[in-house]
């Protein structure tokens, strides 16, 4: 059953009223207030998603809490990019099918990619009885209706739209914190990467109005936000469809001019639709970092084609060459996948040839996870043990390099945005060059949310040492 209406956020104002007189009841009588939790699986995109569920329920009257045993109503907002996403998912609903035995009150929801897959819908309709809400990507803002409808039946809700609606704005957030945000530009992806199960669960491209993303964005360095990361799948194919046309780098001109801001981050970059306009824009404007997140997955070009990368790997090399011709001081991170069907020992070569060519400041490593609805998953699989001995030749090859660049740093000075108490020693704060290094230094609490000089003194693979000057 579909409840698309055109209503967006206001529609759902009744509902938010309804369940928050219903958890005022419940606290006049129990003598405390609901707790919800949310447990995030996967990427940025749905962490920023689980914001505006937070925002939700912050809205409705409950007390969020990092403790799922103590919780009322548990919430997981999942992935589905990799088996092994899904695997976590279904092991902690197993754990959550006991307490909701010795717990009937307690209100189970899923949301997130994993649910846009009709094949997990069935699976959850006949092994997971016990999940009282279920919706997917498209129609997360409906939370509060589904949560009246929930209760006013009594019996499971499952709600999951298979396009997008419009997009649909002020939706209430709660942020991790105050000096750092993430702010989405733009929804969907439409490369259809050929292992890639993310456009049939995030659906087509569309952007958001640069008018609206400006709006938040200035609202937020109000409240003292200094430091932005714009969302999207594919960034650089930003404004596509929009009646007004805006590139990506005319985007982040203007976002530039926001007064009060001082860092800008973006991601991702899809390297076919890198413009020379972007590298001139990063290179002009003070407050873009001078970092770039720009995955190649396999260097081989029949594997690539295959992958439907749209791009060589003489292209991405050239590519790199230019912004590092003009950007001398960038810091390139990318995304490699290892086992992609075809990918042998020959094949692997060019994979290790780009590492020992860009130089990468970071790299996160996956091995190919087999998709069902992808075109890849009908492809002839490579054979796991040659799988295993790719993924240590990539990792041996990236790790060396990403020291290299790490040990260039030890000695120099760089401002560093303090994030927060080191989980390891409590007198050590951790954050970001501009670069996007992460760095640990002495530096008392005082200074979270401040950019501070820090000279580097030491150096490992995925993070520096440093002293706050
Ligand atoms: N839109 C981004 C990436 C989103 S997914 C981009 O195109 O760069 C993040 C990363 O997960 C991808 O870059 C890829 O390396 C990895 N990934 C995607 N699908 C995968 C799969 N089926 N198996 C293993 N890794 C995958
Ligand atoms: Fe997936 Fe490719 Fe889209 Fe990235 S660009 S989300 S890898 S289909
Ligand atoms: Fe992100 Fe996973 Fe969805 S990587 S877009 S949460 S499938």
């Amino acid at each position: 059953m579909n409840y698309k209406d055109d209503s967006g956020f206001a529609g759902q104002l009744a509902y938010i009223e309804k369940v928050r007189e219903a958890n005022l009841t419940f606290f006049e009588k129990e003598g405390r207030k609901k707790k919800a939790h949310i447990l995030t699986f996967g990427c940025q995109m749905n962490a920023h998603d689980s914001e505006k569920i937070k925002g939700m329920f912050e809205e409705m009257g409950y007390v969020l809490t990092e403790k799922e045993e103590e919780a009322d109503f548990v919430i997981y907002n999942t992935c589905c990019v990799r088996e092994n996403a899904e695997n976590k998912v279904y092991g902690n609903l197993g754990f959550l099918k006991h307490r909701k035995e010795s717990q009937p009150n307690l209100k189970i929801a899923l949301c997130g990619c994993m649910m846009q897959q009709p094949t997990v819908i069935e699976t959850i309709r006949k092994k997971y009885k016990f999940v009282d809400i279920v919706f997917g990507t498209f129609n997360l803002y409906k939370l509060p209706e589904l949560i009246v409808r929930n209760e006013e039946s009594g019996s499971p809700i499952f709600d999951i739209w298979k396009e997008h609606g419009d997009i649909v704005e002020d939706i209430p957030e709660i942020r991790k914190c105050d000096f750092k945000a993430s702010v989405n530009i733009m929804y969907g992806c439409n490369n259809f990467c050929t292992y890639c199960i993310v456009p049939y669960v995030r659906g087509r491209e569309r952007s958001r109005k640069p008018e609206d993303i400006i709006k938040e964005i200035e609202a937020l360095t109000q409240k003292g936000c200094i430091e932005v990361t714009l969302l999207g799948q594919n960034v650089n194919s930003y404004g596509k469809g929009l009646e007004e046309k805006v590139s990506f780098a005319e985007l982040l001109r203007q976002i530039n001019d926001i007064e009060g801001l001082k860092r800008i981050r973006f991601m991702t970059s899809h390297p076919k639709d890198l413009s020379d306009e972007l590298i001139e824009i990063m290179a002009e404007c003070e407050k873009v970092c001078p970092h770039l997140h720009l995955p190649f997955q396999a260097g081989n070009n029949e594997i690539l084609k295959n992958m439907n990368r749209n791009y060589t790997k003489e292209k991405y090399l050239s590519l790199i060459a230019k912004i590092k011709e003009r950007i001398p001081h960038i810091a390139i991170t990318t995304d490699i996948m290892v086992g992609f069907p075809g990918e042998g020992r020959e094949e692997i070569k060019d994979t290790l040839d780009i590492i020992e060519n860009v130089g990468f400041a970071g790299a996160f490593t996956f091995i190919y996870s087999k998709r069902t609805g992808t075109p890849a998953a009908n492809m002839e699989q490579v054979d796991g043990a040659i799988v295993k001995e790719n993924f240590n030749d990539v990792l041996s090859a990236v790790n060396p390099k990403i020291l290299a660049f790490n040990q260039k740093k030890v000695g120099k000075v760089y401002e560093v945005l303090a994030d927060d108490v080191s989980a390891q020693d409590p007198s050590f704060l951790t954050g970001r060059t501009a670069d996007n290094s992460l760095v640990h230094f002495k530096a008392g609490k005082e200074d979270i949310g401040s950019i501070v000089n820090v000279k580097i003194t030491d150096c490992k693979t995925f993070y520096l040492m440093g002293e706050k000057i």
